[in-house]
């Protein structure tokens, strides 16, 4: 059992408080600052992935025209529903590294007349098993999908093994008013006269590793060359390769090469960082797991803020004013192989309560970063390591982490709200022995006078009793809570009990000027509150 010492504000240590619980009305006590908003908590930090990989493209998303699953034009009905439901604010595709081997126009035209051409991931294909890329779903079919869901695009371009020809034609191809040039054309005679009007661009993905194994200063001078002659049909967003943020060292070393080499040349309006709490190289599985194994994948996952810090201050050190925004745009927990809900469905994983609460502590350390970060996307939505969804055939579920991203909704477009914690820290055992963990992880936005704060609690066994004080003469005139937990901390939902792990009511009391209610051990709870006039 873990205890708890020292009083912690949500970010870092406060001078002059010294720990026991009995100093405060509660076990933990946050105060609130709804009169002094922060920055806007962009809808894009809910972002998703999406990539020919497995099963996530083919069967996940993908079910074909012809198919007995229910389907729009070929796309699963049930994933188009709940990603409506959670207001997906954008989907990345095609990759990942299939992005940086793919040529987009393998995926156009009519579907009998598509080339059958090697996927990546055929390397990690159980042997026998075959990834061959049909191309059924190309460009076409991700912008239906797109406008199904009311997402954005995010479309990586091939850096890898394609060319700026290859990159601005498609950019043309999307985005050019049909009746100028060819391209625009010819996506007419496709099905789509109107543009797609593609803002965000990814200018190649991992191109330190599977995107053309570069350096730094390699990548830069391939960017440059990749974007100097970019067709601007609409205003871009330009997302360069960023580091492996999960390195032990940060890597730290690709950020100050990239920026170096970009010296004296317009900056990207986007530089991604891919963070995956990594176990594939422990013993750590997904379905089946001891308390030390639940703290070391929070540990991990809470290294996040660091990695985030960080690559910010190095970006600051070449551009003061901070032009460059983060793109999270892979994150997730990623177990090591075995537990795939099929045998091609490569890099698919259990989905427990442990990932559900990483889920939160991942959000609120995006919330509480809002000025920093344009955009992040989880890795993958579904049917691939940190999913929002299983499917297989006719059979589909919700996973607990859908859940958190239905409960964070409303942080979604709102303003930060400052929200200082005073909560002892939580000593815990991890692989490599004694740790520290936050005693709860939180953040807090707010919208129209309506308050969300979020409140994560890793610990397995305290219920924390929270008194979140509204600072200044504001007041809570009515509130409601909602809850994300199970007896059991390995509880998920599976495709044969897809309701295991559900979201439940939780109460709550808003006596004058503050908002009390408890979290249980191993959950996460949203509190929406609505602050009275005056
Ligand atoms: O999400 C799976 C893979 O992880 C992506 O293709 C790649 O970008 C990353 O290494």
């Amino acid at each position: 059992m873990q205890r708890r010492t020292f009083l912690k504000t949500a970010a870092g240590a406060v001078a002059g408080l010294t720990g026991s619980r009995h100093a405060l009305a509660a076990d933990a006590e946050i105060e609130l600052s709804p009169g002094n908003p922060g920055s806007v908590i962009s809808p894009h930090l809910y972002g998703h992935f999406i990539e020919h990989l497995g099963g996530v493209i083919y069967d996940g998303i993908w079910v074909g025209r012809g198919s007995k699953i229910p389907n729009i034009d070929g796309i699963r009905t049930q994933f188009v529903e709940d990603m409506k439901r959670i207001g997906a604010p954008n989907l990345r595709w095609p990759g990942g590294c299939f992005a940086d081997g793919y040529h987009w126009r393998d995926g156009i035209g009519g579907a009998a007349g598509r080339p059958r051409t090697y996927n990546y991931w055929q390397r990690q294909m159980p042997r026998g098993l075959d990834a061959t890329e049909t191309n059924q779903f190309g460009i076409h079919e991700f912008m239906r999908l797109c406008r199904l869901v009311g997402a954005q695009p995010y479309v990586a371009a091939n850096v890898g093994s394609g060319t700026p020809k290859e990159f601005h034609d498609l950019v043309s191809y999307c985005n050019a008013p049909a009746g100028t040039v060819t391209l625009a054309d010819e996506r007419a005679a496709n099905g789509d006269r109107a543009p797609f009007g593609v803002q965000f661009w990814g200018v190649g993905n991992e191109s330190w590793g599977c995107g053309g194994t570069m350096r730094p200063g390699e990548y830069a001078t391939q960017y440059r060359q990749f974007v100097t002659q970019f067709p601007a049909y609409a205003t871009p967003f330009l997302v360069a390769t960023g580091p492996r943020g999960h390195s032990a060292d940060g890597d730290i070393g690709w950020t100050t090469g990239f920026f170096e080499g970009m010296r004296g040349t317009r900056p990207p309006d986007g530089f991604s960082v891919h963070y995956y709490t990594d176990l594939r190289q422990t013993k750590i599985k997904a379905g089946d797991f001891n308390a030390a194994e639940w703290y070391e994948v929070l540990l991990r996952g809470a290294r996040l803020e660091k990695v985030i810090g960080d690559h910010w201050n190095e970006m600051g050190k070449f551009d003061q004013q901070h032009r460059t925004r983060l793109v999270i745009d892979e994150w997730g927990v990623w177990y090591p192989p075995g537990e795939e809900i099929a045998p091609g469905y490569i890099l698919s994983q259990p989905i427990t309560l442990r990932d559900a609460v990483h889920t939160g502590m991942a959000f609120d350390i995006f919330n509480r970063h809002a000025d920093k970060i344009a955009m992040a996307n989880v890795a993958q939505t579904i049917n691939c390591i940190h999913s929002l969804f299983l499917a297989l055939g006719d059979k589909f579920c919700r996973t607990p982490a859908y859940h958190i991203f239905d409960m964070y909704r409303p942080h979604m477009g709102a303003q930060q709200v400052p929200a200082i914690m005073k909560i002892p820290d939580l000593n815990v055992t991890g692989l490599a022995g004694a740790a520290r963990l936050s005693g709860l992880s939180s953040s807090a936005s707010i919208r129209d006078r309506r308050l969300t704060l979020t409140v994560t609690n890793p610990s397995l066994s305290d219920t924390v009793a929270v008194r979140a004080r509204l600072a200044g003469q504001a007041r809570a005139s009515e509130a409601r809570a909602t809850v994300l937990t199970h007896a059991d901390m390995r509880a998920t939902n599976t495709l044969a009990r897809p309701d295991e792990v559900k979201p439940a009511a939780l109460a709550v009391r808003v006596p004058a000027g503050a908002i009390e209610f408890s979290v249980p051990r191993q959950s996460v709870v949203a509190v929406e509150v609505q602050i009275a006039p005056g």
